[in-house]
């Protein structure tokens, strides 16, 4: 499924060279959503760029098995329009790493420009808390947080976005974020850190693994909060996998006309 977050036809592979190690093991070795003509397109895309073959294989070896099959795909005389039509397609499967590469292009996607952080402060009371956004990216929820926080981490593991969070504390002098690495399944935090642990669009990959370590850093009584941006979708239900695990959930229409839901679970230990 394409978001149409951004036009790919916009962009070349060279994006590629701000893909992180993780980004890049998914594209090449854990996707599972690629249609037929993946291996094909990718050879195509490649071929006027080496150098993103060449900087691919350096900074995450592990690809290298797929992009050895992507070599082996002979020339076929591909015509100039073949071979740009082959990297759009590519480049708009991968749209979200696009998205994550340029953070001023991700502030204007809709579910982020759109969203209003009242919808944050009805959910969970943030004042005084020692919170975490977990997969922060341009750090919609951690900001917003911070306005009431004592203390907001902001653990997101693309460099690109970490880098535009930091810039953006130092440029409005917010005093109460600090920016971190951190991937949701193994956060680098001890048991019972955090009043509230927040994240928005990063949950549902493995649900199960990621709330136990979500809840592990959570203190006694504290809150984990899904508090998801205003995009066009009309979600008709809320999300099974999280109501099945206790989460309460909240709903609105968002001012494109999705259906919004947010979720809340207080954390028992
Ligand atoms: C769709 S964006 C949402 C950004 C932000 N939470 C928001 O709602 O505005 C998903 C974010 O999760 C980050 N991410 C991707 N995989 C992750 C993982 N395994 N653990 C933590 N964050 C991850 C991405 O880098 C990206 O910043």
């Amino acid at each position: 499924m394409y978001y149409r977050w951004i036009d790919a036809s916009r962009y070349s592979m060279d994006c590629f060279l701000l893909f992180d190690r993780w980004a890049l093991r998914w594209i090449f070795t854990d996707c599972d959503y690629y249609d037929g003509d993946y291996v094909s397109d990718m050879a195509k895309a490649l071929y006027k760029y080496p150098y993103i073959d060449a900087f691919c294989r350096r900074k995450a070896p592990e690809c290298s098995t797929f992009l050895d099959q992507v070599c082996r795909i002979p020339n076929k005389a591909w015509m100039d329009d073949e071979m740009r039509k082959a990297e759009t397609k590519i480049l708009q499967t991968h749209e979200t790493f696009v998205v994550y590469a340029y953070p001023e292009v991700m502030e204007q996607v809709n579910y982020i420009r759109n969203w209003d952080a009242k919808y944050l402060h009805e959910l969970v009371d943030l004042q005084d808390k020692i919170v975490l956004d977990v997969g922060a990216g341009t750090g919609r929820l951690a900001f917003a947080a911070a306005t009431k926080a004592k203390r907001v981490y902001a653990s997101e593991p693309c460099d690109q976005l970490r880098e535009y969070m930091r810039d953006k504390i130092k440029r409005e002098s917010i005093k109460n974020v600090k920016v971190l690495d951190g991937e949701v399944l193994s956060l680098p935090y001890e048991n019972d850190t955090f009043d509230v642990v927040l994240s928005g669009h990063v949950v549902g990959d493995a649900y199960q693994e990621e709330i136990v370590e979500m809840e592990r850093i959570t203190k006694p009584d504290g809150w984990l909060v899904i508090c998801n941006g205003d995009d066009e979708f009309r979600r008709t239900s809320p999300d099974k996998e999280l109501t099945a695990r206790g989460f309460e959930w909240f709903c609105h229409e968002s001012i494109e006309g999705g259906i919004i839901y947010n979720y809340r679970k207080q954390v028992k230990k």
